[in-house]
This record gives C-alpha cells, sequence and structure tokens, in this order.
C-alpha cells in the first residue's frame, strides 16, 4: 500500500509516520515545512519514506498514485487560526476541497477533524449533536469535514486535544501549555477554570488513525469522536493533576478567555468498534515534565 500523510511534519504527523515506517509501510510525507524540517529528521533516514515539500494550495501531486491519505496538513488550533484567518480559509477549506475534488473512488481519505466543532454549550456531545464552531479554526474545520463527506471514501476522526510529546511540539495545546508553566514559571493563570475539554496524548491519537486505516471498511463514509470517555476535565482539574506532580501556585483570572470552547464528549461510537485510548493525562504529565527539565520552548512559526 502506498501511503501519503499531508502535514508529516506536524506535531501528530511526526508521529504517525514513525508508527507507519515501524509497521513496514510505503510512506510519504507532504509538508511545507512551516515550523522547520528539525521535526522529522530522526525518519529522514528511512528508504521507505519519501519526504516532499510541497504546499497543499496548490493541490498534491500525483494523488492518484496512494491507496490511502491521512489528511493533516493545516492551519490547526485556535490561536494560529485567529492571527491567520486568510491562510486558515484558504489551506483548511479550499486546498482541501481541491483534494477532495481529485479523490478517486477507490482510494481512502482519514480525515483530521477536531472536537473544537462542538462549542461553547458545555452539553455531553456524540457525534450527533449539532455542532457550534465558535472559532475560526473551528469554523475551517467544519467546512472542510462537509466538503470532504460529500465523498463517500472519506472517514472524518473528530480529536480531542492531544497532548503529549512529539518532535514538533505544540505549546499552545493545553496540557502542553499548563504543564510546561507549572515547570517553567511555576504559576499557571486559569480562565474560565470551570471550562471543560476533552484530551487524548499523541500516541493514542497516532494509533487512532491506524485503527481508522485497519477499519475502513467498516468506518468508512462515517465521522467519530476520537479519544476516550475517561479523558473529559475541566481546565481546573488539569491542573489539580499537574500539582500532585510539582508544586506552582495558580491563578484564577475573573478574565473570560478568548477560546470559548466548553464540552464534554461522547467517545461510544469509535469504542464500540474497538478504539480506546491507552495513555491517560498522568502519564503525559510526567512524560512532560522529564522533557522540560531541559526543553527551552522558543517559537520559530513563520506567517504565511
Ligand atoms: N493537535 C490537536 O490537538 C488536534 C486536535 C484535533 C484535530 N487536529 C488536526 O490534526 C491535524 C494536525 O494537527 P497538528 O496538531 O499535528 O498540527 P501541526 O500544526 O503541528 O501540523 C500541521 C502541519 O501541516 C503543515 N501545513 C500547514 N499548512 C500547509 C500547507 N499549506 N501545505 C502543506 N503543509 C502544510 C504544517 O507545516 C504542519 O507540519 C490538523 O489538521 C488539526 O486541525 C489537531
Amino acid at each position: 500500500m502506498k501511503i501519503l500523510v499531508t502535514g508529516g511534519a506536524g506535531y501528530k504527523g511526526t508521529v504517525l509516520t514513525r508508527k507507519l515506517l515501524d509497521r513496514g509501510y510505503d510512506v510519504t510525507l507532504l509538508d511545507n515545512f512551516m515550523y522547520g524540517y528539525e521535526p522529522v529528521m530522526h525518519l529522514a533516514t528511512n528508504n521507505n519514506l519519501k519526504i516532499i515539500k510541497h504546499d497543499i494550495r496548490n493541490g498534491i501531486p500525483e494523488i492518484g498514485k496512494y491507496d490511502v491519505i491521512f489528511h493533516l496538513a493545516g492551519i490547526s488550533g485556535f490561536p494560529a487560526c485567529a492571527s491567520n484567518p486568510h491562510s486558515a480559509q484558504l489551506i483548511n477549506v479550499e486546498a482541501t476541497r481541491r483534494i477532495a475534488e481529485d479523490l478517486a473512488p477507490g482510494q481512502m481519505l482519514i480525515n483530521a477533524s477536531t472536537t473544537s466543532l462542538y462549542g461553547k454549550s458545555g452539553a455531553p456531545c456524540d457525534e450527533e449533536t449539532p455542532v457550534d464552531p465558535v472559532s475560526t479554526y473551528a469554523l475551517t474545520k467544519y467546512a472542510a469535514e462537509g466538503i470532504l463527506h460529500e465523498k463517500p471514501n472519506v472517514v472524518s476522526l473528530r480529536f480531542a486535544t492531544v497532548f503529549g510529546f512529539s518532535t514538533r511540539m505544540r505549546m499552545d495545546l493545553m496540557i502542553n501549555d499548563f504543564v510546561y508553566k507549572a515547570v517553567k514559571e511555576k504559576v499557571i493563570v486559569l480562565f474560565d477554570s470551570f471550562a471543560k475539554r476533552t484530551f487524548i496524548h499523541v500516541e493514542d491519537a497516532a494509533d487512532c488513525y491506524l485503527f481508522a486505516m485497519g477499519h475502513f471498511d467498516s468506518m468508512r463514509g462515517g465521522i467519530y469522536n476520537a479519544g476516550g470517555n475517561s479523558l473529559n476535565f475541566s481546565k481546573d482539574e488539569i491542573a489539580s493533576k499537574i500539582r500532585q506532580k510539582t508544586d506552582f501556585s495558580v491563578i484564577n483570572s475573573e478574565l473570560k478567555d478568548k477560546d470559548l470552547r466548553h464540552f464534554i464528549v461522547n467517545f461510544d461510537k469509535i469504542e464500540r468498534l474497538g478504539f480506546k485510548p491507552v495513555k491517560t493525562v498522568e502519564d503525559g504529565i510526567d512524560e512532560l515534565i522529564r522533557i522540560y527539565g531541559f526543553y527551552e520552548y522558543y517559537s520559530h512559526y513563520k506567517t504565511i
């Protein structure tokens, strides 16, 4: 099988690509490398990996030759989309439209969607719950999902907020950010500490993509929340879990968070098929504390 990972140099893409190569697949990693090349250098000498520097706004070269396409490339997350709304529309929506147009019936496409679509109601959400996208990020990801599902050979995974170590670290993700602040600054400022979110470790997220590829026939055409029922927590609860591992203070701000997300997500649909995350939030906090012992984050994000 020939496999393409768009956004393969990203936070999730590097972990997914590593797992695909470990299983002996022939993988093409396509990315515009807006976060640099370092995240993929540990994979680059593998003979089964082809790396293409390319911008998906120009379509995907020879898209028809791939049996499986994992579509991860995009402007990912609330802060990046809020500061680049035009790029978010062109990349998350218009470039995805072109991929959908070029997709042949025999191919499998697995789409990186998001639980951010569920918005701010605070209510439990399953895949039948009407969505409520409250950010540019969520709006563009919802539009992309709709465009892709005009084709029958697509599966969308609405991922929980990912945490844990990747060679392309994302420091805007809540648990990664909170642990960094707890370790480095010894203080976390909480906005809307009641707000509930749902989480998944990056290794489990990559395994979920592999699960969708392995179960494509039964999942074909479907939309699945990707995470675990035991991984819904408020910001306050996450801060308490971190405090069990390291000492820091919490300031509860009276200001509202600009990121309005607040929801509980139900993952029964994918669990019934057999997928359940293995790693806990505590596993991720332990791992991040170890890494942040020597790691200094500096942003080399380029406006595109
Ligand atoms: N990390 C999460 O918590 C999370 C949760 C739900 C969904 N997702 C989705 O999963 C996907 C991957 O997320 P991530 O956390 O790995 O983000 P990321 O930003 O680390 O990865 C995205 C990758 O896409 C690449 N890219 C961006 N624009 C491109 C373009 N025009 N052409 C080619 N490559 C381009 C970037 O260089 C980057 O390597 C995204 O689609 C995101 O919306 C992520």
